[in-house]
Order: structure tokens, then C-alpha cells, then sequence
């Protein structure tokens, strides 16, 4: 679908957002990270269009950071598809930061400014939620995610895989702050449901996810040096950036389809553009958060995130950001539950195709020999439809847009639908 941003602003759909409490003008936060480190950054960002900022994560642990400290994953032209990093927590002190936090909210009251945390003890916990309140803070952040250098100090992911550790920790802090108590979650966890489950447990007001992946960016392969090198050697470190989103898409979910589930959910990874924000959203999210896309081209990305979230829910015909918010969460099912019945198959645009056979090379070498070469006098490889499953493999990988596509079988349409629960394969019927 191709949207174009409407250029009526009588028309213009107020995209505020509550977020367990948490008000911002729009659902565009920036996520704690380096473009949240300062107010310099942050008055610039709000200039900018950003509906909120989780500051860059508070402690009063010891800070020392290593150089050079980012990896990147690009492809061809497409730099940064991936990122991950060494980088630990800010390094100023608790006091610096809300003397910061204070002179931002003061020019920028009505945008959410949270504070990330991540401390050791019950007190540091609750002394910084104390300073951070009176510095005019709109919510808080624990951070029970970063998979590097804190966790191994027991912090970060440390928590964040240890349920008992999430539900503690956000008591802790609940026990003292006014102000609506966000658990950062990591997506280093087989699955989500239990560390969820316990921030709920621990009177979390919202949940966001996800952190960074545990990661290996790659090896130089001259000096054979793992990268980002830090002097020849190198850590693991988070990922994040466009990468990351299917993973963030499956555990927002998760969250969000989750019956005994309830919190609100504030959706992060590799959202970089209006459309991302529509499919978090969708799956579940309540607004979204954003680090790595500002980190590649700037704070300047929200401008067409603004306007093209705008247009599309004018187009849906909705009248706020909520309306949209889990509207797709129903579609998705357990695999069980899928039908077994509905079939597709390909379909080849004979004006478009190039003839360049890789739907027939992928179908034969490695999917189900569904394709025959192009006959005599023809470029346009044959679809076998009595052998072609509907895998989408060959519409995936033809370079020319829309020449494959895939379309509902004529004999599939009329059949009843029949999942794996009743299907009589099933051992269990
Ligand atoms: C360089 C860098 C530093 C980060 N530092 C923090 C941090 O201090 N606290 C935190 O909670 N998350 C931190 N994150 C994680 C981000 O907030 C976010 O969860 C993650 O990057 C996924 O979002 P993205 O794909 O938009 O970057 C950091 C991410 C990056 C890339």
C-alpha cells in the first residue's frame, strides 16, 4: 500500500499516546542509548518532532568504557543492518543526569522523559527513583537487559534471566516511586512469558522489550581479530538495529497474545520507520522506542515516521494510535491452529520475467522441484502446480518486483478448513 502523508492538518489524527500513564505527544520515544545520554540531545530531539526519551541508563556503579566499542553488519549499500556494542551505562553521576533531566522537562513538560536504572542494592535502587522523581522524571525504566560488562558485575540481563531477580527488583522500586514503573526486559531468555509474567508480578506498570541480543559481530579477515576490536581482541556485545525486529516482533507478542498477561507493552528493535511502528503496534505495542535507526541517520528520521503514521491511520479510518494498538495480536495462532487445507501456488508474470531462472535453480536445488526450465522459444520457467507446496521460496528470491506472486489454489478455496487438532494424521484423533 502506498500512503502519502496528508498535507491537511485540519485533518490530522492526534497521535498521543498513554502509556500506563506515561503521556507523550506522539509514540515516538527514543530508547536509552547514546542519543539519550544528554539534554543538549534531547532538546534537540523533542525540537525535532520525538514524542519521549528513556534516558540513557543511571547507576552509581563504575563506569569505564572500552574504544572502539560498535560493530556494524551492512550489506553492500545497506549499512548498519545490524549493529551491536561493547558500551556500558552513562557515565556521569546520578546527580549530573537529574540536573539534566530537570532542565529538559522544564522546556519540554508535556514530552515523557524516563529514567533508565540499573543499580545494586535496594537502596541505590530506591535513592535514585527518589532523585530521579524530585528532578520532575515522568516514569522509569529498570534496565534488566544489557547482555554485556554489567551482567557479569550481576546486573543488566543478569536480572533479566532470573525471574525471582525481575519481580524482587521492581518491588523494590514500586515500593517507593510515584511515578509508573516500566521493566526493561532482555530477549536473552529461551522464553519471555516467565520474565514478563514476574515484572507483572513485581507491580511493574508496563513492560518494554527488547534489549540487545548477545552477539558476535564477526572476524576481521586479515588481522583475524573479532570485531569491533578493542586492541586485537574483542566481547560479545548487544545487537540491535533492523535485524532484530523479527525477534522484538515475536516477544511483543508473545506478551501481548499471553491470556494471564495485562501490562502494557512499549515495543523496541529496529524500528526505523512509520511502517515498523505499524507492525509493533499491531503485534501488541503501545508505542514504540527507537536506538539504532537515530543512530545511523539522526534524529531527523521522525519527521516521515510522523507523517506517515498519520496518513495510514487516516487510511485505516482510526482516530487514535490505541485503536490500532493489538489489533493483529487475534491473527496470530498457535501452529496447530493454522489451516491445513488453504494451499497457495506460484504464479509467474510472463510480461515481467527476466528469464534469469533462479526461481528454478532455488526450487530444484533446494525446495521441492516444483519449476521446469523455460521451454524452447520462451525465457519464462514453467510452475508445476501439482508439485509446488506454496513455500513462497521462489517469490522471495526473484529479483524483479511482483513478478512472482503467489495466489490461493482453485481447489484449496472450496475445502474445509482443518488444522492439526483435528486432522486425521494427527496420532491424538
Ligand atoms: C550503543 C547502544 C547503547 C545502548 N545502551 C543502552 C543503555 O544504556 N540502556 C538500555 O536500557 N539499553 C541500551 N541500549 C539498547 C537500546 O535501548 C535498545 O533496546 C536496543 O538497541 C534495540 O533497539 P534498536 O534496534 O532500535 O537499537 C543500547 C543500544 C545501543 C545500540
Amino acid at each position: 500500500m502506498i500512503i502519502q502523508p496528508s498535507s491537511n492538518e485540519k485533518n490530522l489524527i492526534n497521535l498521543a499516546v498513554n502509556v500506563a500513564g506515561v503521556h507523550s505527544p506522539n509514540p515516538f520515544w527514543l530508547a536509552s542509548a547514546p542519543p539519550t545520554n544528554t539534554a543538549y540531545q534531547l532538546l534537540k530531539a523533542f525540537e525535532a518532532g520525538w514524542g519521549g526519551a528513556v534516558w540513557k541508563t543511571l547507576t552509581n556503579n563504575p563506569i569505564v568504557n572500552v574504544s572502539s566499542r560498535y560493530g556494524a553488519w551492512g550489506l553492500g549499500k545497506h549499512k548498519l543492518i545490524g549493529m551491536n556494542n561493547l558500551e556500558l551505562i552513562s557515565e556521569k553521576s546520578v546527580a549530573q543526569n537529574c540536573l539534566e533531566i530537570a532542565q529538559v522537562k522544564a522546556e519540554f513538560p508535556n514530552h515523557a522523559v524516563v529514567a533508565s536504572l540499573m543499580f545494586e542494592t535496594k537502596q541505590e535502587w530506591q535513592e535514585a527513583v527518589k532523585a530521579c522523581e524530585q528532578a520532575g522524571i515522568d516514569g522509569f525504566e529498570l534496565n534488566f537487559g544489557c547482555p554485556h560488562g554489567m551482567c557479569e558485575r550481576g546486573m543488566g540481563s543478569t536480572v533479566g534471566q532470573n525471574p525471582a531477580l525481575v519481580e524482587e527488583i521492581t518491588s523494590w522500586v514500586k515500593a517507593v516511586a510515584t511515578k509508573p514503573v516500566f521493566a526493561k526486559l532482555t530477549p536473552n531468555v529461551t522464553d519471555i512469558i516467565p520474565v514478563g509474567m514476574a515484572a507483572q508480578a513485581g507491580g511493574a506498570d508496563a513492560v518494554t522489550l527488547i534489549n540487545t541480543l548477545n552477539s558476535v559481530m564477526g572476524v576481521d579477515l586479515q588481522t583475524l581479530a573479532p570485531q569491533p576490536s578493542v586492541g586485537g581482541y574483542s566481547s560479545h556485545g548487544g545487537y540491535s538495529g533492523l535485524a532484530v525486529k523479527p525477534i522484538a516482533l515475536h516477544m511483543v507478542s508473545q506478551l501481548a497474545m499471553h491470556p494471564d498477561f495485562h501490562l502494557p507493552i512499549s515495543g523496541i528493535g529496529g524500528v526505523g520507520t512509520w511502517q515498523d511502528t505499524v507492525e509493533f503496534l499491531a503485534l501488541g505495542a503501545a508505542n514504540v522506542q527507537v536506538a539504532t535507526a537515530v543512530m545511523h541517520r539522526g534524529f531527523a528520521i521522525i519527521k516521515p515516521m510522523l507523517s506517515g503514521l498519520q496518513a495510514y491511520l487516516a487510511e485505516k479510518q482510526m482516530a487514535s494510535v490505541s485503536e490500532l494498538s493489538g489489533v493483529s495480536v487475534s491473527k496470530l495462532v498457535p501452529w496447530e491452529a493454522l489451516d491445513l487445507n488453504y494451499q497457495v501456488k506460484a504464479r509467474i508474470n510472463t510480461g515481467t520475467c527476466i528469464g534469469c531462472n533462479l526461481c528454478y535453480t532455488v526450487c530444484d536445488d533446494a525446495a521441492y522441484q516444483a519449476i521446469a526450465p523455460a521451454l524452447e522459444g520462451t525465457i519464462v520457467p514453467v510452475i508445476l502446480d501439482e508439485a509446488c507446496v506454496g513455500c513462497n521460496l521462489c517469490s522471495h528470491v526473484c529479483p524483479v518486483a511482483d513478478c512472482i506472486t503467489m495466489l490461493p489454489s482453485s481447489t484449496s478455496v472450496d475445502l474445509p478448513a482443518v488444522s492439526w487438532k483435528n486432522h486425521p494424521k494427527n496420532p491424538k484423533n
